[in-house]
């Protein structure tokens, strides 16, 4: 028996692995008899115990290695199937909503995108209407085709159209109505998985209907909050989550086109050529729009190739318009509009695109920031 059996717990068919680094044996440094070593291994095992020294380096990797793969969802494919289920499956009360989650398969079959971020496609039919109700997980829609549907947000109706991002923070009760002759599908974006993984979620129903049907073109929020750069003094002071509950394509679309035309001139705005890029924020505090989610829209001109980057922490992709290619650490994905994609912590992404595209993006970001574990690596 050598040393390193000792270490690696191998005297007692504990299972092999790394050496812990650099450590005295227990006794001394003089090797244990066998029988007593195996002995000492049922021991811990018997108490529910762990050695250090036998452990891989899984504990504490050079760098995160995540157990999620990068994985690409078809947008064809999602509303094909959103489709077929509006015509089987009815929404109500108990099912809550007629949504169908992007499950990455290597994460074990749990419709978790990432190990923090649900994605979901969610698919309302003409008349239908999705119950109210609320829960601690944070929770946003971003609108990739159609319109006639009305999210009802703390008895504030707001409208949902192509381009938009609709924010529900967590506690905030929401249904949801489709008042077009038309069904509708979005993406939902939640922190699903990491509520799960730390045990933080609260659920609680509302109304069986939606308490408000009316379909204003701009919500009360909207109207008090949706005027750039002006707070109102009655709402002095910072909010955790946006108080803001839609953020309007004409916006965003006009911020992007707006850095892009100043690069035209000769002026700083794009984070890297080609490369237009927008963050939602929360006005009170010009932070992210919910403490558990970050969301950006990116758009790169006809050629443009990004620089890589890789951070802690996971992002969900949308690609919202035009055709792109993802290098996923090295290996290329063809994107086309609607498809979506992750990447998981420290897994480098390039885009590259021949026509112009824009993309959504949203990531567990705040929360590595809030705890001082972001890192972020460019190139
Ligand atoms: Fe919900």
């Amino acid at each position: 028996m050598t040393e390193a059996d000792v270490r690696s717990g191998q005297a007692a068919g504990a299972g092999g692995g790394e050496l812990a680094g650099g450590g005295e044996l227990a006794g001394g440094g003089e090797l244990a008899g066998e029988s007593e070593l195996a002995e000492l291994y049922r021991a811990f095992a018997a108490e529910h115990l762990s050695p250090l020294w036998t452990q891989t380096g899984d504990l504490m990797p050079p760098h995160p290695r995540s157990r999620a793969a990068a994985h690409v969802w078809r947008w064809k494919a999602l509303y094909a199937l959103a489709e077929r289920a509006g015509g089987l499956v009815p929404v109500g009360r108990g099912g809550e909503r007629r949504a169908i989650a992007l499950a990455n398969p290597s994460l074990g079959g749990r419709p978790w995108a990432t190990p923090t971020l649900w994605a979901a496609i969610q698919y309302l039919g003409p008349g239908e209407v999705a119950p109210e109700h609320r829960h601690s997980q944070h929770a946003f829609r971003f609108v990739l085709e159609g319109e006639g549907v009305w999210t009802v947000v703390d008895g504030d109706p707001v409208a949902m159209r192509r381009g938009d991002l609709l924010v529900t923070a967590g506690w905030q009760l929401h249904g949801h109505h489709n008042d077009s002759d038309r069904p509708m599908a979005w993406l939902d974006g939640l922190d699903v998985p990491f509520a799960q993984q730390v045990e933080s979620g609260f659920f609680e129903a509302g109304a069986d209907g939606v308490t408000d049907r009316s379909t204003p073109e701009r919500s009360r929020s909207e109207r008090l909050w949706g005027h750039p750069g002006l707070v109102p003094l009655s709402r002095l002071g910072p909010q955790r989550s946006t108080p803001l509950a839609a953020y309007r394509w004409h916006h965003s679309d006009a911020a992007l086109a707006e850095q892009l035309a100043l690069e035209d001139e000769g002026r700083p705005g794009v984070i890297e050529p080609g490369h237009a890029a927008v963050r939602f924020s929360n006005p009170t505090t010009g932070g992210d729009v919910m403490a558990t989610l970050r969301a950006e829209l990116h758009r790169l001109r006809p050629g443009t190739t990004t620089a890589p980057v890789r951070e802690v922490g996971s992002a969900c992709w949308q690609v919202f318009q035009g055709e792109a290619v993802a290098v996923l650490d090295g290996r290329e994905v063809a994107l086309s509009e609607g498809d979506c994609f992750v990447t998981p912590s420290w897994v480098a992404l390039q885009l590259h695109t021949a026509v112009g595209a824009d993309l959504f993006r949203f990531a567990d970001t705040p929360v590595l920031e809030a705890l001082g574990l972001d890192r972020r690596e460019v190139g």
